[in-house]
């Protein structure tokens, strides 16, 4: 099994979203048994709530359903657990280095590290914004989903 991480500041917009889309792909490809997919947030202000209403109906529209994902933070576990921990931005990047071991440290990265088709490293906060924030989070996030998958059919036997 490959354990995959998403993490970002509450884990209610852009971390669910990663979480939700990973696991659409891998159903489509046959793969949802060999991957395991979990996000967290760095931040414990909306443990137990479902993903922003504003994410979920973004993800909908393009046919991805968030509703079953519940917010935590993120449990020094973590770093034991997952082969992949992959920060949201850089402050995400920065917290999640700062809590690890040196010997966990090379399982984290920033997300957009496997994007393919962008050349952004971050993917932006969209909580204070509009509608249109969420959309680029999808359009992020999809892509960077294709290289990780793509990265992992590389690197690992699934
Ligand atoms: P996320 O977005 O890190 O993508 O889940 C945020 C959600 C909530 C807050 C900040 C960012 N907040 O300040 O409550």
């Amino acid at each position: 099994m490959v354990k995959v991480l998403f993490v970002c500041l509450g884990n209610i917009c852009r971390s669910p979203t990663a979480h939700g889309v990973f696991d659409a792909l891998l159903r489509r490809e046959g793969l949802a048994d060999k991957v395991v997919v979990d996000s967290a947030g760095t931040a414990a202000w909306h443990v137990g709530k479902a993903p922003d209403n504003r994410s979920q109906l973004a993800a909908k529209n393009r046919g991805v359903d968030l509703s079953y994902i519940a917010a935590r933070q993120v449990e020094l576990s973590d770093f034991d657990t997952f082969d992949y921990i992959l920060a949201m931005d850089k402050s995400n990047f920065e917290n999640l280095i700062e809590l690890s071991e040196p010997v966990s440290r090379n399982k984290i990265k920033l997300f957009l590290d496997y994007a393919k088709n962008f050349s952004a490293t971050e993917v932006p906060d969209p909580y204070y914004g509009g509608a249109k924030g969420f959309d680029t989070v999808l359009d992020l996030v999809e892509d960077a989903c294709e290289g990780l998958l793509e990265d992992i059919k590389l690197n690992h036997d699934v």
